[in-house]
């Protein structure tokens, strides 16, 4: 069954499904996947929309993957330096606030809540959620490219990229680039938590890169009821339980009032 939440513009208010409501409040383990869409309400742009997303203008072969980075390390060290004070003008959004209140919720209530993330912005930890587990890594830590331990970079360095104080290495941004292996202990966590909720929700993602793609299937195998919150359509829709087809930052205060009656902590 799908059911499908329109948001309408007039009223800036949405018919949640009552049964959702029940769910959410009731949930013994709640997890959440979110992608890039949670962050656009804050300015911070998506990959794979049409116009805005950053996949139409740059290509990832360029900038995000190892080999690019070996030809040209200036040029992708600049172009994270660029994404990196993106984020460090954007603040968390509504959407941010809402999730890291309902996580406050869930617990006083003795459930357990978990906050997969493929974003490397630190909005959520920035909005108060706890534990956040970052599938692709954080676009403000560096690492050395030749060992691969986090490294802090020393910012009064004049080469670019900075060099590790170790070995003398090129640092790189501590992201995950395409063809790369996600970190295992990040990854098991997310997997185990798939395999035990009992209410997953999809926010403001393609569902398209693996294997974050995989972690809503794994939720929907085992039974559990599967959320998915985005304006438009992805692979997984014909398949979530639930579509609340409408931006982030403004269902996530609707469903968090509905279920708790409160409004996040920014509102
Ligand atoms: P995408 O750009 O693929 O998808 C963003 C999704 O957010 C789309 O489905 C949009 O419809 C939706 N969206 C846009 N605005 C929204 C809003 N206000 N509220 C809710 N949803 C909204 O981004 P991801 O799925 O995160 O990986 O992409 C996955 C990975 O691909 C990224 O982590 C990145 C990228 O290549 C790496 O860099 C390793």
């Amino acid at each position: 069954m799908e059911n499908r939440t329109e948001h309408n513009p007039e009223t800036q208010r949405f018919q949640i499904p009552p049964e959702l409501i029940h769910t959410l409040q009731t949930a013994c383990q709640l997890a959440v996947l979110t992608g890039a869409g949670i962050s656009a309400e804050s300015g911070v742009p998506t990959f794979r929309e049409a116009q805005t997303g950053l996949w139409s203008r740059y290509d990832p072969q360029e900038l995000a993957t190892p080999q690019a980075f070996r030809r040209d390390p200036k040029l992708v060290w600049e172009w994270y330096t660029w994404r990196r004070n993106l984020v460090s003008q954007a603040d968390p959004n509504a959407g941010h606030h809402a999730l890291a209140k309902m996580e406050k919720l869930v617990k006083e209530n003795n459930s357990r809540f978990t906050l997969i993330t493929q974003n490397v912005d630190g909005l959520h930890q920035r909005a108060g959620s706890e534990g956040v587990i970052e599938l692709h890594g954080n676009i403000n830590r560096t690492k050395c490219f030749l060992e691969g331990i986090p490294v802090e970079e020393n910012e009064s360095s004049e080469d670019i990229p900075p060099r590790c104080p170790v070995c003398g290495g090129p640092l790189r941004p501590d992201v995950v680039w395409f063809g790369e292996n996600l970190s295992a202990q990040a990854l098991k966590s997310a997997w185990d938590i798939a395999q035990t909720c009992d209410l997953f929700f999809s926010i403001g993602t393609s569902t398209v890169i693996e294997p974050a793609a995989s972690l809503p299937h794994i939720a929907l195998n085992q039974g559990a009821i599967v959320v998915e919150i985005n304006p438009s359509d992805t692979p997984l829709t014909p398949l979530a339980t639930y579509v609340l087809r409408a931006p982030a930052g403004e269902i996530l205060p609707a469903l968090l009032l509905s279920a708790w009656g409160k409004l996040p902590n920014s509102q």
